[in-house]
């Protein structure tokens, strides 16, 4: 039995890796969450209190974070700000969270020899030709875009020198973009699920020609684990489950399976610099750690995901509207 602290545990994927691992290991978890417009400390209702703690926390507070760290066996850092449009608006929040919080993070594991494990993105690695069929892999160079993969690249940097330089037991995954529920609903995929639950029409930036490489956020957890388990310290694991669809695609199957007709979609101004296409290589994690996914089947996990979001419109209604306000006001 290991304690762990979970870092962003009250966002889109701590919650579901907070849930995962009290389902299939007997760990106790302390959730350190500061609680932004994006965490959610109704996502972590009903699970059990003798192996679950809440800390309402910020990642930049030093004094804090050495105290959970002390009691921690291992840290599982998710927390960060993720969102690319709201980079783009306001890059600030992102360099503080990102880069010092982690800075924060990784001494405290310095001072105390805990294990670190950092969540990262593939979007380090900036993106791929749509007419391309490369895909991206451990050893490639980062080569971030946006205001948001810079912060998560520079991150990733502070742990490889502190490997390095200290000798910090860490690991590193990139993950591809997941879906699943619990995600808020400024993301792409319950965005478009919310919009055509309130009767509104589903929102495609540009030509939706980008493509994404989708994964269920359960498989996300269940790669976590196990590079936390069977990881070796020092390496990096990209995380991807042979998921590309392009934009377009994935708004056509959430109205066929949401009963809409194929068009009753707007196209609405692109993001400016929008990455064009992510593709993950995940033969390393697969074949060094024995992982493997679960959700093979894209458009049956999108069901389930449309169901959850149906099911629970009072998770995510509290947020919608200013979420569609600030995209109006970008005209997206
Ligand atoms: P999210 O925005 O849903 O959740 C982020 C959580 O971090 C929230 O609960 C928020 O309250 C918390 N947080 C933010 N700043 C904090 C601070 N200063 N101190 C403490 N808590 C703070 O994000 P997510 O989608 O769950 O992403 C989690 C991690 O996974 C991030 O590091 C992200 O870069 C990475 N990631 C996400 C995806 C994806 O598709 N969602 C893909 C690859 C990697
Ligand atoms: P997003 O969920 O923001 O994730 P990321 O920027 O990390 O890939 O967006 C996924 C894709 O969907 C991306 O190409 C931008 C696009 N998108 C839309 O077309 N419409 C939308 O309303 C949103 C939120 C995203």
């Amino acid at each position: 039995m290991a304690r762990l602290l979970v870092t962003g545990g009250a966002g889109f994927l701590g919650v579901n890796f907070v849930r995962h691992v009290l389902a299939v290991t007997d760990h106790r978890i302390t959730v350190l969450d500061k609680l932004t417009y994006s965490g959610n400390r109704v996502s972590l209702e009903g699970l059990p209190e003798s192996r679950l703690t809440f800390v309402e926390g910020d990642i930049v507070d030093a004094l804090l974070v050495d105290a959970l760290v002390q009691d921690a066996d291992a840290v599982v850092h998710f927390a960060a700000e993720t969102h690319n449009d709201h980079a783009l608006a306001e890059p600030a929040p992102f360099v503080r969270a990102n880069l010092v919080g982690t800075f924060t993070l990784l001494e405290a594991v310095r001072a105390h020899g805990v294990r670190f494990h950092q969540v990262s993105t593939d979007e380090v690695y900036g993106d791929l030709a749509l007419d391309s069929p490369d895909r991206f892999h451990e050893g490639d160079a980062f080569s971030p875009s946006s205001p948001y993969s810079a912060t998560k690249a520079g991150a990733d940097l502070l742990v490889h020198a502190w490997v390095r330089s200290y000798g910090l037991r860490a690991t590193v995954s990139h993950c591809s973009n997941s879906y699943g529920p619990y995600q808020h609903v400024e993301k792409f995929i319950p965005r478009q699920i919310t919009q055509v639950l309130r009767g509104d029409r589903p929102r495609v930036y540009g030509s939706g020609e980008q493509v994404r490489d989708w994964i269920h956020a359960e498989d996300h957890s269940s790669a976590v684990l196990a590079i936390l388990e069977r990881g070796t310290p020092g390496e990096t694991y990209l995380i991807g489950a042979n998921g590309e669809r392009s934009n377009l695609e994935v708004v056509k199957l959430i109205l066929e399976l949401m009963g809409q007709p194929q068009d009753a979609f707007d196209h609405v101004a692109d993001r400016p610099g929008h990455d064009a296409r992510y593709a993950i290589d995940s033969t390393k994690l697969r074949t060094e750690l024995g992982w493997e996914p679960v959700h093979r089947d894209f458009e049956a996990g999108l069901a389930a995901t449309i169901a959850w979001y149906r099911e629970n419109e009072d998770w995510w209604a509290p947020a919608k509207d200013a979420t569609e306000a600030f995209y109006a006001a970008r005209g997206q």
